[in-house]
């Protein structure tokens, strides 16, 4: 056993069998992730101390990266004591992952590869979760992963929003064959992407590319039952589609004071934006140093984004994401 020691001084024990993350979680500490396969970089740390061995390809890891010292904690095993700037998200109580079968309740479709499906759990075995976090589908031997679009004051049922990929073996089952009352089972919750309670930055930013906006809007409807406690800040919200068309929700009737930027990368219209969320957040001239930022959807765009805006002032640890890596 090693023992490892995090950015507030706490310590767990983890075998060197076992991934930091793993090992954290078996001592009762939740550390930061998504996708526990060394693809997505959300669980990236810097090690001040000790050493550590890949389970697999860090692929999610530039080669700078690595020589500046980070490593992705879901897929490390530790050889040593080791000392990692990673932060205890054990205040947050989140509920342990289960498996439950879901019946699928309706399915709409809302744009041209976009759908909208609404699950329905057993009325004994409802899902706890927060706001922003994500569930496996599994349907037969394929598991993907798909955050939930509702708030978690709704717990005995979710909505997701999927987006079809031509060769995507689900985007087959989903809009090829799923009909009204079909069984799945569904994993989860999972994740970390969830809004934290440091409420003292005057900005609340949310990014999000296509069908990343889901765990957004399940984030700004809890947001709207607290909102209390958020009616002092500024909200925004960029969402990047390709064309209108293919703008499928809007900010409107949450009862908040949102700043809502809907930003087209392929067609200019008089009430939307054009171009890369990132560079249309930064004509803004918003005050990052006050801000913290959520971002979701594509890699690229999380990657561009948290580069952009740490050069132009965001706190490194005030951005948080959900990369939406392909599951298999
Ligand atoms: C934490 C998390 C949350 C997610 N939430 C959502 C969500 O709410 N809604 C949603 O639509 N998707 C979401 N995704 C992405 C989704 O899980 C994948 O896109 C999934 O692989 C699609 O499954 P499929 O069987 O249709 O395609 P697959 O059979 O997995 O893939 C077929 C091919 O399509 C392409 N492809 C698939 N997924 C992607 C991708 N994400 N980016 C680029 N190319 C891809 C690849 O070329 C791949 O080889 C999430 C992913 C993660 C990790
Ligand atoms: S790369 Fe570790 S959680 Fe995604």
């Amino acid at each position: 056993m090693f023992t490892i020691t995090l950015k507030n001084n706490k310590t767990f024990q983890c075998s060197a069998n076992d991934t930091l993350i793993e090992g954290a979680r078996k001592a009762g500490i939740t550390l930061e992730h998504s996708c526990l396969s060394g693809r997505c970089s959300s669980c990236k740390v810097m090690v001040d101390d000790g050493s550590s061995e890949p389970t697999m390809d860090e692929v999610a890891l530039s080669q700078k990266e690595k020589e500046d010292g980070f490593i992705l904690s879901c897929v490390r095993t530790p050889k040593t004591d080791m000392v990692i700037r990673a932060e205890d998200l054990s205040e947050y109580k989140l509920a342990v992952p289960k498996t439950l079968p879901a019946k699928i309740k309706n399915i709409e479709k809302l744009t041209e590869d976009v759908l909208k499906v609404e699950l329905r759990f057993p009325p004994n075995q409802p899902l706890n979760f927060m706001a922003g976090q994500y569930v496996n589908v599994i349907k037969g031997n394929i598991k993907r992963s798909y955050s939930i679009g509702n708030s978690s004051k709704e717990n005995t049922g979710i909505e997701l929003f999927i987006k079809k990929y031509p060769d995507g073996l689900l985007s087959q089952y989903w809009f090829n064959e799923a009909k009204i009352n079909d069984l799945l089972r569904i994993e989860g919750p999972r994740g970390t992407f969830f809004i934290r309670n440091n409420a003292s930055y005057k900005n609340i930013i949310f990014l999000a590319t296509g069908t990343g906006i889901a765990p957004v809007k399940s984030m700004l409807e809890s947001i709207a039952g607290l909102s209390e406690d958020f009616k002092n800040k500024n909200i925004y919200v960029f969402w990047g589609v390709k064309f209108v068309n293919d703008l499928f929700w809007s900010s409107e009737n949450l009862g908040l004071n949102i700043k809502y930027f809907p930003v087209l990368s392929r067609e200019k219209t008089p009430s939307t934006e054009v171009g890369h969320i990132q560079d249309v957040l930064l004509s803004k001239n918003i005050d990052l140093k006050e801000s913290v930022v959520y971002a979701c959807g594509s890699n690229d765009m999380i990657h561009e984004a948290k580069n952009k805006l740490t050069e132009n002032g965001l706190p490194d640890f005030n951005f948080y994401s959900d990369a939406f890596v392909t599951s298999n």
